[in-house]
C-alpha cells in the first residue's frame, strides 16, 4: 500500500513549471489536479495548504499562465490565495507528463449537457485518456466531476485500463463528489464533509486517507455508484424543492396568498421542514444540469424519472412567468412591454458571485427583447453582457437608472445593491427574491 502520510519535506521550496517538469522522480507530486476551475482550484488550495506538493493540469494555456502569474479566475479564490498557493509550491501546467510523477490524480473537469440536453462526458473521457497515457502503478485516481451513477466504473475504468494496468490491483480508483457552494461564507472545502467511494475497499480507504489530510470529516461509502448517487440525490432534492416553491409562487399569486410569509411561518417548525424560496429560475453549473445526468441513467431502464422531469419543466417556465408578471405590472400602469425600459438588477446565476453559467437572466432578457422592451442591466460582477449576440446596455448610475426605468426586476440581491434605494427610488419593481417590501410600487414574486 502506498503511504499517503509522506508529505512535502519542505513546502514552499518548489516553484516554477520548469522545475516541476524537469524533475522526473516518480513521486515528484503528491497530487495532480486535472481541471483548474471552480472545483479543481479549491482542492488544489486545500491540498497545498495541508503541505502536499500539488500540480494543476489544464488545457487552457492562458488560464495556466494566469495562475502561475498569481491571477485567480474563480470567485472563491483571490489573487492573494493564488500567491499563497504558489509560495507553497503549487504549479499550473498544460504538460500532461506530470501525471506520471504524481501519486494521486484527481479529475475535476466539467460535465455539461450537449445540445440535446444529454450528458456530455467528453471532458471526463478526455481526462481519462490523458491519465491512461501517463498512468503508472500505485497511482490513486479519483473522479470528482458530477456524473450519472456508474460512470467511474463503466466509462472511466476501461479508459484507464487501456494503459495495461488493472484498476483495484495495479492502481486505485475512487469517486468523491465535490460539494462546493461558490460564495458560501460558512461552508468551504475544509468543513464540508467529503463522501468517498472506491472500486475496492482498499481504493476507498486510500482515497479516504488522502482526503482526510485536508477535510474535517470523510464519509466513506461502500461503492463508487453510491458516492456518485449521493451527489445527484443532493442536487435533485434541491432542484425538486425549488420547483415546488416556484409552482406554489405561481398559484399563490392567483390565490392572493403571500407565499413568502407562509415560508417564514413554516420555517419555524424545528423538524421535518427545510425552507426553499422561489426565484426567477435555476442557474449555475449544477442544479439545472446534474438532475439530467440522473434522468438520463434512469431512462436507459426504459422509463422516465418523473420528479426530475417535472421539476425541470416548472423551473424552466419561471423566466416566462417573470415576463408575464412584468407585463401585468406595466399593464396596470397602462403601459406595454413594447417600448418600456426594463432594468435587470443582477444577471449572474446567484448573489455575490460572478458566475453567469445557465443564468435565468438570459432567457428572461431574450423574451423581453422579443416583446420590444429596452433592456438594460446593473451588475457589479458583469462588465459586459451579451444576449443573443447583441450587447445589453450596462447602467453606471444605478440610482438614476432606477428612477428612469419603467420597471426594475430584482434578479440577484448582490450585497453591493442598496435595497433601500431600490425600494424607494424605482418607479416599479418586481422583486423575484422576496427581499423588498410589498407596496404600491413593489411586488414580490
Ligand atoms: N462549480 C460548482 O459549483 C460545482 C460544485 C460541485 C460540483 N461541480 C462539478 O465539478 C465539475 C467541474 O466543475 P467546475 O465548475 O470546476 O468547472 P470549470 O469549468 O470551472 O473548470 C473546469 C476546468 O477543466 C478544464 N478541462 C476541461 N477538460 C480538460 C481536460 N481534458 N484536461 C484538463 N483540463 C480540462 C477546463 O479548461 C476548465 O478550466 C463538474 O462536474 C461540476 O458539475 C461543480
Amino acid at each position: 500500500m502506498v503511504d499517503e502520510t509522506s508529505v512535502n519535506d519542505a513546502p514552499g521550496t518548489q516553484s516554477g513549471l520548469e522545475q516541476g517538469s524537469a524533475d522526473r522522480s516518480p513521486d515528484r507530486w503528491d497530487l495532480a489536479v486535472i481541471g483548474l476551475g471552480y472545483v479543481g482550484l479549491p482542492l488544489a488550495q486545500a491540498a497545498a495548504g495541508a503541505g502536499l506538493r500539488v500540480i494543476g493540469l489544464d488545457l487552457i494555456q492562458s488560464l495556466v499562465d494566469g495562475l502561475n502569474a498569481g491571477r485567480s479566475h474563480v470567485d472563491d479564490l483571490s489573487n492573494a490565495d493564488i500567491a499563497t498557493m504558489l509560495a507553497q509550491g503549487f504549479v499550473a501546467t498544460t504538460d500532461e507528463t506530470v501525471l506520471a510523477h504524481s501519486r494521486t490524480v484527481v479529475i475535476c473537469v466539467p460535465t455539461p449537457l450537449d445540445d440535446d440536453n444529454r450528458p456530455d462526458l467528453g471532458a471526463v473521457t478526455g481526462a481519462g485518456r490523458t491519465i491512461s497515457r501517463n498512468l503508472r502503478p500505485g497511482t490513486l485516481v479519483v473522479l470528482e466531476s458530477t456524473t450519472w451513477p456508474g460512470t467511474t466504473e463503466e466509462v472511466l475504468r476501461p479508459i484507464l485500463e487501456e494503459s495495461g494496468l488493472v484498476a483495484g490491483q495495479d492502481f486505485q480508483l475512487a469517486y468523491s463528489p465535490e460539494r462546493i457552494d461558490p460564495g458560501n461564507p460558512t461552508y468551504g472545502f475544509r468543513n464540508t464533509p467529503k463522501v468517498v467511494g472506491g472500486l475496492t475497499t482498499h481504493c476507498r480507504d486510500r482515497a479516504a486517507q488522502f482526503y482526510g489530510r485536508m477535510v474535517e470529516q470523510v464519509v466513506p461509502v461502500n461503492g463508487l455508484a453510491e458516492a456518485e448517487m449521493a451527489k445527484l440525490l443532493e442536487n435533485t432534492y434541491r432542484h425538486v424543492n425549488i420547483a415546488l416553491v416556484n409552482e406554489m409562487a405561481m398559484f399563490c399569486d392567483e390565490l392572493d396568498i403571500d407565499l413568502w410569509e407562509a415560508i417564514e411561518a413554516a420555517s419555524t417548525k424545528p423538524f421535518g421542514f427545510q425552507a426553499f424560496r422561489p426565484g426567477p429560475g435555476v442557474g449555475g453549473h449544477c442544479i439545472p444540469v446534474d438532475p439530467n445526468y440522473l434522468s438520463h441513467r434512469v431512462r436507459r431502464l426504459g422509463y422516465p424519472f418523473r420528479f426530475v422531469e417535472l421539476a425541470q419543466e416548472v423551473n424552466e417556465r419561471m423566466p416566462a412567468y417573470v415576463v408575464a408578471r412584468i407585463t401585468r405590472m406595466l399593464n396596470n400602469r397602462a403601459r406595454a412591454v413594447n417600448g418600456s425600459t426594463v432594468l435587470l438588477l443582477g444577471v449572474t446565476y446567484k448573489a455575490d458571485i460572478a458566475d453567469e453559467r445557465e443564468t435565468p437572466a438570459l432567457p428572461l432578457a431574450r423574451r423581453l427583447r422579443m416583446l420590444g422592451a429596452n433592456v438594460c442591466y446593473a451588475d457589479p460582477y458583469v462588465a459586459d453582457w451579451t444576449v443573443s449576440g447583441k450587447p445589453v446596455t450596462r447602467v453606471v448610475d444605478v440610482g438614476q437608472a432606477l428612477a428612469d426605468a419603467d420597471i426594475t426586476v430584482l434578479l440577484q440581491p448582490h450585497a453591493a445593491f442598496d435595497l433601500a434605494e431600490v425600494q424607494s427610488r424605482a418607479k416599479l419593481v418586481l422583486d423575484t427574491r422576496g427581499v423588498l417590501t410589498d407596496s404600491d410600487t413593489v411586488e414580490r414574486l
